[in-house]
């Protein structure tokens, strides 16, 4: 069996690529337990790719449930080299307008209690401590710009990443303060995956999916509908970038 060198792990929105044609997928057992679920192994555009939805199948897994390590270990052991994360966002800064992507290139971390590190524990040989100065990969980010770029899609080529709790949305005076922080992009799924990803040497970079105006950035409330139609015009973008960048990373 050969092995593919490039994952994709779909956020909300992108639990399955209907494109793909899926040759297997495979229960992985980790360390550290389950992933979310099966790694499916599969050709999209004829090339072999390895596709996993950070929420499970049938989109049930909370973004503070989420077995990152699990995840991130499984995708390390099925020998892949570069990883695409999608994730949905809302939009703090002007520029994050609903329905956009983006490609960020910083992450503050807000979030609490995960399991951050597969670097604690009896075994330990010493302790390590990674260097995040830039989280994400930036030939993968680059890649991804280029594609954005030769499709000319409306997009975003920076970003600060807020990763909150969940899985409930924020306060506006959470978003005022992330904001104030240099937020430009909330999410609530990226860390520690960025973290992980780096800690086990992957080369991962965000596609970042504008689902709506964080709270208090428009008039009323967000809703689920609105998260969803935003959703919907960002995957079909996301989608292209995928297909068009699959070569150049496989
Ligand atoms: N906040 C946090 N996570 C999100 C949001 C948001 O407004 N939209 C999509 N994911």
């Amino acid at each position: 069996m050969s092995t593919p060198r490039l994952a994709i792990i779909g956020g909300t929105g992108l639990t399955q690529l209907k494109d793909l044609e899926i040759t297997r997928r495979q229960v992985m057992h980790t360390p550290y337990g389950e992933p979310s679920g099966p790694l499916v192994f599969g050709h999209l555009n004829d090339t072999e790719i390895v596709f996993l939805p950070r929420h499970g199948a049938r989109h049930t897994i909370p973004p503070h449930q989420v077995n990152y390590r699990a995840n991130i270990w499984a995708l390390k052991h099925a020998g892949v080299d570069n990883v695409i994360a999608v994730a949905a966002v809302g939009g703090i800064t002007d520029a994050m307008r609903p329905g956009m992507i983006a490609i960020p290139d910083q992450i503050i971390d807000y979030t609490w209690s995960r399991a951050s590190t597969f670097f604690e524990g009896g075994d330990l040989e010493e302790v390590t401590h990674i260097d995040m100065t830039w989280p994400y990969h930036q030939a993968v980010r680059e890649t991804l710009l280029r594609a954005v770029d030769d499709l000319e899609l409306d997009a975003v080529d920076h970003g600060t990443y807020g990763a909150t709790q969940g899985p409930r949305l924020e306060t506006a005076a959470e978003i005022d303060r992330m904001e104030r922080d240099g937020c430009d992009l909330v999410g609530m799924t990226g860390m520690p995956e960025t973290a992980l990803a780096r800690e086990l040497e992957l080369n991962y970079a965000c596609c970042a999916v504008i689902a709506n105006w964080a709270a208090g950035r428009s008039a009323g409330e967000i809703t689920m509908d609105d998260i969803a139609a935003n959703l919907n015009v960002g995957m079909a973008k996301v989608k292209q970038v995928l297909t068009h960048v699959i070569h150049a990373l496989s």
